[in-house]
């Protein structure tokens, strides 16, 4: 299965890149997680370019969604809110046929990032994104400096992650069409 993985830090040394790319060593052998490139390079998001034939980066973005089995989402919280890079990202996926009812895990890789999360996950909801709720976990990882090796060498973080990814499998891997109540 394929997860696309999107960074909401531009960092060099971000500590949610160190966790998508712990991510990738830790994930189950049938999944691969691909971490988004191109967020850097979206434009801000205008109404007015988001037409049928919208920036390249957009039609990338939208692209790289529409092959993906699943999402992960990791990105901070700045001034209590969500970083602006992921919110842009998001806006130009509002009127995407790609995006709605997509499995998502929002990682939070900070114990004190409490706003961000609680407001990216209202975000996902109203765009109608399927969040994972198992595998969208908080990871202590505020102040410890790890990089994606520390952070797959701790037990109890990389139990942690892998759970969550355990999650992710779990839900993309099931049926969706499958009848949620007895028709009976
Ligand atoms: C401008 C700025 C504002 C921040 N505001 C908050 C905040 O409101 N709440 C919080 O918990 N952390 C805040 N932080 C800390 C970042 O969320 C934290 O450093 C995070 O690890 C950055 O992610 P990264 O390591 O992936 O780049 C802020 C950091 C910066 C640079």
């Amino acid at each position: 299965m394929n997860i696309l993985a999107i960074c909401g830090s531009l960092r060099a040394r971000s500590t949610n890149l160190a966790v998508l790319e712990a991510a990738k060593l830790l994930a189950p052998a049938d999944m691969q997680i691909t971490i988004f490139g191109g967020l850097a390079a979206l434009p801000h998001f205008n109404p007015d370019l988001d037409t049928e034939d919208p920036p390249e980066t957009v039609r990338s973005l939208r692209e790289a969604i529409g092959r993906a089995d699943g999402l992960i989402i990791c990105s901070p919280e700045y001034a209590r809110g969500v970083a602006g890079v992921t919110k842009n990202a998001l806006d130009w996926l509002v009127s995407s046929f790609e995006f709605p009812a997509k499995p998502i895990a929002v990682i939070n890789a900070s114990q004190r990032s409490t706003h961000a999360d609680a407001a990216l996950r209202l975000t996902l909801e109203t765009m109608s994104a399927r969040l994972i709720k198992e595998a969208s976990i908080t990871m202590p990882l505020l102040g410890r400096g790890l990089d994606a090796a520390g952070i797959a060498a701790d037990e109890e973080l990389s139990t942690q992650l892998r759970q969550a990814l355990a999650q992710v499998q779990h839900v993309v891997a099931a049926p969706t069409d499958a009848p949620r109540h007895s028709p009976i």
